[in-house]
């Protein structure tokens, strides 16, 4: 379950929430009932389409495999085709799973170094994971990594160890049948940064370890919600109504804050999800970050203080990870008022004290999930989706489509000499 609590004494947003809802809720019962005009879009909308039983079994079945007998796993692939997977694996990877190393994200020589440096003497697989296979980052990375398998293993032992996850009829499906790679779906109607549920999200999490039936359970749980709520109780759609409302206000940003920091990549995905499905036709809000408590001592002067731009959403789970109390070593410190505290307690007080200076200047929202688990990233994953589908809408852009991604592509492959 996630919950939304409104703390916006500044604009008071809270009170007019609900005629917003009431204007716009033909477009959530649009959405509800199946949209025609997105229908090839729209693979994630129904969780067990693409993460059903068998799914779950053959990623698992793989996913055994390669911990079985590898060391690392190099997870190839940009935006949408890693950001989901990272954002769980960096919160919840367990220490006995193989390494999860990252490539295919990145054209820097100094990073790509790094990473095949990350390789060396260890027995790996490598998923390359790109829908368009045109894409710069994860091909120039899948040759890279190619090589060094070819040259490590032999040709038999690297193609059981090299993944694809492509669109069928691909030349990233023709490669694998040549050359006798595992080739896995990724859904034609589905869009990569909505592809956590999928092989795509999917398998690279089963490798670090995490409970992917869990986390399809969680999202099938928050789609079963989400489509059945009315208008004013469903907490997807009274959040999109809010980004919207905030907007036509004149606040162009939402920051997404929290105060663990086990949320860094899960922020990536976040970003990534609503600038690229938003951000067009000159509208939409800009995603920014915060890293709580850690960035109150940076961007938090200019949250409270500086250009009224943005209303904040805090990310808040209910039961912490972990405990740890600060014991009186006897120095005098004059940390004394903390003798005896849990940092549960400390974290706690930190998050309601800036909850309470910040919605003084700015509009502030509260997004709570009970513990910080597989669960809940799948109930997070299908929540944020929905929404931003919702909020795109209500928006008046396509949300599944990134012409704007294009602009540089084109002078960089003229620069590259791509015919
Ligand atoms: O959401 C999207 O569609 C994009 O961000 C893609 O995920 C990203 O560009 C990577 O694309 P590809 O998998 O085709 O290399």
């Amino acid at each position: 379950m996630i919950t939304l609590d409104i703390k916006d004494t500044k604009t008071g947003g809270g009170e007019r929430l609900d005629s917003y809802i009431k204007a716009h809720e033909n477009v959530l019962s649009q959405v509800v009932s199946g949209e025609e005009k997105y229908k090839d879009f729209l693979g994630w909308f129904h969780t067990s389409q693409w993460a059903g039983e068998d799914t779950l079994d053959r990623i698992q079945a793989l996913a055994d495999q390669i911990r079985a007998d590898g060391d690392a796993f190099v997870l190839i692939g940009v935006g949408g085709s890693n950001n989901a997977a990272r954002s769980v694996i960096e919160a919840l990877k367990t220490e006995d799973s193989p390494q999860i190393i990252y490539g295919g994200n990145t054209l820097s020589p100094a990073a790509l170094g790094q990473m095949m440096d990350k390789v060396q003497g260890k027995r790996i697989y490598i998923d390359c994971i790109a829908k368009n296979f045109e894409t710069l980052e994860p091909g120039s990375s899948f040759r890279i990594l190619r090589k060094y398998m070819y040259d490590t293993y032999g040709s038999q032992e690297a193609a059981r160890r090299i993944i694809a996850t492509g669109t069928r009829g691909s030349l990233l499906e023709q490669i694998c049948r040549e050359h006798g790679y595992t080739f896995l779906d990724f859904p034609e109607d589905v869009g990569g940064r909505f592809s956590a549920l999928t092989n795509v999200g999917l398998l690279p999490m089963a490798v670090a370890g995490i409970d992917i039936r869990r986390l399809v359970k969680g999202a099938a749980d928050m789609e079963r919600e989400l489509l059945q709520a009315p208008a004013i109780k469903n907490t997807a759609f009274r959040y999109a109504c809010l980004r919207n409302m905030y907007l036509e206000q004149g606040y162009t940003l939402e920051m997404l804050a929290s105060f663990e920091p086990a949320f860094r990549w899960f922020y990536k995905w976040w970003v990534q999800l609503f600038a690229e499905t938003e951000g067009k036709d000159g509208k939409g809000l800009f995603p920014v970050t915060g890293e709580y408590s850690e960035e109150l001592h940076a961007v938090g002067q200019f949250v409270q203080d500086g250009t009224p731009l943005m209303f904040e959403t805090f990310l808040n789970v209910r039961e912490a990870t972990g405990s740890l109390i600060v014991e009186n070593d006897g120095i005098k410190d004059a940390f004394d008022y903390l003798d005896g505290m849990d940092f549960q307690n400390i974290n706690r007080t930190a998050f309601e004290a800036t909850v309470k200076a910040h919605c003084q200047k700015l509009p502030c929202l509260i997004l709570t999930i009970d513990t910080l688990d597989e669960y809940h990233f799948g109930q997070m994953f299908y929540f944020f989706l929905f929404a931003c589908y919702l909020s795109a809408k209500m928006l008046g852009v396509n949300p599944f489509d990134q012409p704007g991604v294009e602009a540089y592509k084109n002078w960089m492959f003229e620069g590259l000499g791509k015919c």
